[in-house]
């Protein structure tokens, strides 16, 4: 629906971009003309994600982790020697467990902020420095979730995901005078393999649920890939400093605390 050449000539960097939410967000820019750099943990996984990207464009894979800033450093040197320049940094990369916040470990807690808030907020800093603030020029868009009536059942993303969405309010007005917008975008349900790396009993309730919001189905990847294509592009142009919900009105009606309830049922 957008022009084919949207993103022509530009090189966009997505972390996570070997899977589900990631993986349609990079296949998207590639649709669309850019050059895309996926990046995460698993350099096999992230190896052939990037060669089946490679049928719909350029697509280069660079191993990192986000909570690394040496690793980022890496990672904008290779995107340096590559194409010499970054137009767009989607931060994708993330993960949590479900646990009630009583029970919840300090180790536990600890990792879903260092990766959800830390490492994105390292990708920022780094890639703003790297790129785009001597450029004069960049977009950002953090991928966060639905936290708005907060997150009962993961309560450590619900922090850390409010924590990047404030993060993306004080970036978007730091950086307006280097010609960078900052956005968020704030899945609900999303169907993706992610969905998969919850244990069995999460499995269960998510498909329990699925078809209960009021657009009676859960997201698809390419529903949020759509919203970071319109904010990544010169449509938003005056667009900054916002959260956009890709959610079927979750924010807004349903049980915030079914998750919740089915975790404390399965614990008793
Ligand atoms: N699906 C949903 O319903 C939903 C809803 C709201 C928000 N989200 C968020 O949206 C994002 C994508 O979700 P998804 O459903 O597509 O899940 P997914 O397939 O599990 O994707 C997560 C990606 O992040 C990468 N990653 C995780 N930690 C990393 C780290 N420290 N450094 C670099 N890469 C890292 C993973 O790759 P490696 O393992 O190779 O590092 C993986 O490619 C995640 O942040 C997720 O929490 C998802």
């Amino acid at each position: 629906m957008f022009a084919p050449s949207l993103f022509e000539n530009k090189t966009i960097l997505v972390s996570g971009g070997r899977s589900g939410i990631g993986f349609a967000i990079s296949k998207a820019f590639l649709e669309h003309g850019a050059e895309v750099f996926i990046a995460s943990r698993k350099k096999e996984l992230l190896e052939k994600a990037a060669e089946e990207l490679n049928q719909f464009g350029k697509c280069h894979a660079v191993p990192c982790d986000i909570r690394s800033p040496e690793d980022i450093n890496a990672l904008a040197t290779a995107i340096q020697e590559t194409t010499g320049r970054l137009d767009i940094l989607i931060n994708n990369a993330g993960g949590q467990f479900p646990a009630p916040a009583h029970v919840m470990a300090e180790k536990g807690w600890a990792a879903v902020i260092n990766n959800n808030l830390n490492g994105t907020f390292y990708m920022c800093q780094k890639i703003a420095n790297s790129f785009f603030i001597p450029q004069n020029s960049g977009n950002i868009i953090n991928i966060t979730a639905n936290v708005l009536r907060g997150f009962p059942g993961m309560a450590h993303t619900g922090a850390a995901r409010a924590g990047v969405e404030n993060l993306t309010k004080s970036l978007g007005q730091e950086w307006a005078t280097y010609g960078i917008r900052v956005n968020a975008v704030a899945p609900g349900t999303i169907d993706t393999t992610g969905l998969d790396n919850y244990p069995p009993f999460m499995r269960n309730f998510f498909r329990k649920t699925e078809g209960k919001n009021l657009m009676k189905r859960f997201g698809k990847a390419e529903d949020v890939a759509n919203a970071v294509l319109f904010l990544s592009s010169p449509l938003a142009s005056y667009i900054s400093g916002v959260t956009l919900p890709v959610d079927g009105l979750e924010h807004l009606a349903g049980d915030r605390m079914d998750m919740y309830n089915a975790l404390m049922k399965m614990m008793k």
